[in-house]
């Protein structure tokens, strides 16, 4: 970071960075830059604030650079925002008593720390959340910072995980949410044969800044390659405590017109939940697919 820099670390570790002073109805190319240099430099997680003036023209274009939207064709259509179908709703908005945004409560802590669709290929490596309407408590998000809580590890630790394989499976996360919440059905033929359990290195390279981080999406892993579930299901634990420890966390709590753009490939995060039947929520989501990680 340069003396004129505009970011503010969030975090003890440096792990994520608010830019101020920033309008993004006037992106230029040195803005732009200096936003995903800054995104790479704080490890994944950038923070812009009082961008209510700003349209979803404005926030496409914005997240286009980090990477290539992706489509939303899994959704309702009426989620999507006129006119940019890469835009999806996501809150509890209704028009004429149906929902207009995509609406999934969060559950009550232990907060469900993830990366979005790990157990995918190629994975979607990035988000963009802006904040249309907010209740004025609750519905916050939470990062935590997968590369500063790496580097922090001691020698022996690092040496110890730093080869070894995890199992992600979307099944694995269905039956895990289904305990909470029984109506939730079990995933079908079609989706188990979509979705086959995956090989992802524990930790991860980035492809962008060559640095390495956590893949610990803990929700997502059915089994460590080599252990015994008890054996690996204590290591990741043991892992994704320190991971979330407090000098590598951040909560936004959300106002109008903020932006946050984070990395699937290095940081974590995870919803809480707010009172739905007193307040509005909506945020406009993009998803970005990019460069992938690879092992180290
Ligand atoms: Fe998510």
């Amino acid at each position: 970071m340069t003396e004129t820099s505009r970011y503010t670390a969030l975090t003890g570790s440096g792990f994520g960075a608010e830019l101020g002073n920033v309008d993004l109805a006037r992106l230029d190319e040195a803005l732009a830059n200096e936003a995903v240099d800054a995104f790479h430099d704080a490890g994944g997680l950038v923070v812009i604030r009082n961008q209510g003036h700003i349209g979803p023209a404005h926030l496409r274009r914005f997240v286009t650079r980090f990477g290539t939207p992706e489509g939303n064709e899994k959704y309702d259509p009426a989620f999507l925002v006129p006119a940019f179908p890469d835009i999806l709703r996501i809150g509890n908005a209704k028009e004429n008593g149906k929902y207009t945004a995509l609406f999934i409560q969060a559950d009550p802590p232990p907060l469900l720390w993830h990366m979005d669709d790990s157990f995918r290929h190629p994975q979607p490596i990035g988000s963009c959340l802006f904040c249309v309407r907010t209740p004025p408590e609750g519905g916050e998000t939470a990062f935590a910072g997968m590369t500063a809580a790496f580097e922090d590890l001691p020698d022996d630790v690092k040496a110890r995980i730093e080869s070894i394989r995890t199992v992600h499976s979307y099944n694995h996360l269905n039956e895990l949410l289904r305990k909470k919440n029984p109506h939730r059905p079990p995933l079908n033929k079609a989706q188990l044969a979509q979705f086959p359990p995956i090989v992802r290195p524990l930790v991860a390279r980035h492809p962008e800044t060559g640095r390495r981080s956590l893949y610990l999406p803990l929700c997502h892993i059915e089994s460590v390659e080599g252990l015994e579930k008890a054996e690996g299901e204590a290591l990741l634990s043991d892992l994704q405590t320190h991971a979330t420890g407090e000098d590598y966390t951040y909560m936004h709590r959300w106002r109008p017109g903020d932006l946050v753009v984070w990395d699937n490939r290095c940081t974590l995060h995870a919803p809480t939940p707010f009172d739905d039947t007193r307040y509005e929520r909506l945020m406009y989501r993009l998803t970005f697919s990019g460069r992938q990680i690879s092992g180290f």
